[in-house]
């Protein structure tokens, strides 16, 4: 097989997708290795799972910066680029980008969103889901660029909203999609196919949880 893509994540808390792509990088044939997994938080939750993973972890906080955005940015890019990654994946990563990290990974940073894009950018997104009266909810791989959530989609998945569903329990529903979406997408666009027809289990169509509210 050919090499594997190095990879980092960039977290800001409990790291369940980053936890979900390192998981999945254990397969002997998957196309990417985690290879750095990066948190602008010194304590973010994510940092001991990936520790424990045996995974390289980071934490460069950008309270240490104060305002300037930019030198947390170009702290970042230092890392990156000094760890040899190929690609970022943004899990939770809860701070606007600027140009900066956006223009210096152009193409090769991607995030996972809890929506179906365009719908629901932004925070709040199972309530705002709810309140909407939306039935069908999911998540979206997106590329990044510098308008948030907004970049070219690379995959989806989509859950049911059902009666009586709480915020609690459609976001638990939506994050069990995220963490099958992210590792998938990721090895697609690991092993060139992003831009091609979606490899089986890339779309989740509805994937209604047997006997109902399953997740
Ligand atoms: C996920 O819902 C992700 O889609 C969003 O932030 C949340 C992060 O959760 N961007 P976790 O840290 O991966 O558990």
């Amino acid at each position: 097989m050919a090499a594997r893509v190095p990879v980092a994540v960039l977290i800001s808390g409990r790291g369940s997708n980053m936890a979900a792509l390192i998981e999945a990088a254990a397969g002997p044939d998957y196309p990417a290795r985690i290879a750095l997994v990066l948190a602008n938080v010194a304590d973010a939750p994510g940092l001991a799972i990936a520790a424990a993973a045996g995974v390289p972890t980071m934490a460069i906080p950008h309270r240490d910066f104060g305002r300037d955005r930019a030198a947390h940015e170009r702290a970042l890019h230092a890392v990156l680029t000094g760890a040899g990654v190929a690609l970022v994946c943004l899990a939770g990563y809860m701070r606007l980008l600027t140009p900066v990290l956006v223009g210096a990974w152009a193409g090769r940073m991607i995030n996972i969103h809890p929506s179906l894009l365009p719908a629901f950018p932004g925070l709040d997104t199972h309530a705002r889901a709810l309140a909407a009266g939306v039935k069908l909810h999911g998540c979206t791989v997106h590329r990044v660029t510098e308008v948030m959530d907004q970049g070219p989609i690379l995959a989806q998945a989509a859950v049911p909203v059902l009666p009586g569903d709480t915020e609690d329990a459609l976001a638990a529903r939506v994050l069990a999609a995220e963490h099958r979406l992210y590792p998938a997408a990721l090895a697609a666009l690991a092993r060139g196919e992003a831009g091609q027809p979606a490899p089986a289990g890339a779309i989740l169509a509805n994937p209604l949880p047997p006997g109902g509210d399953g997740d």
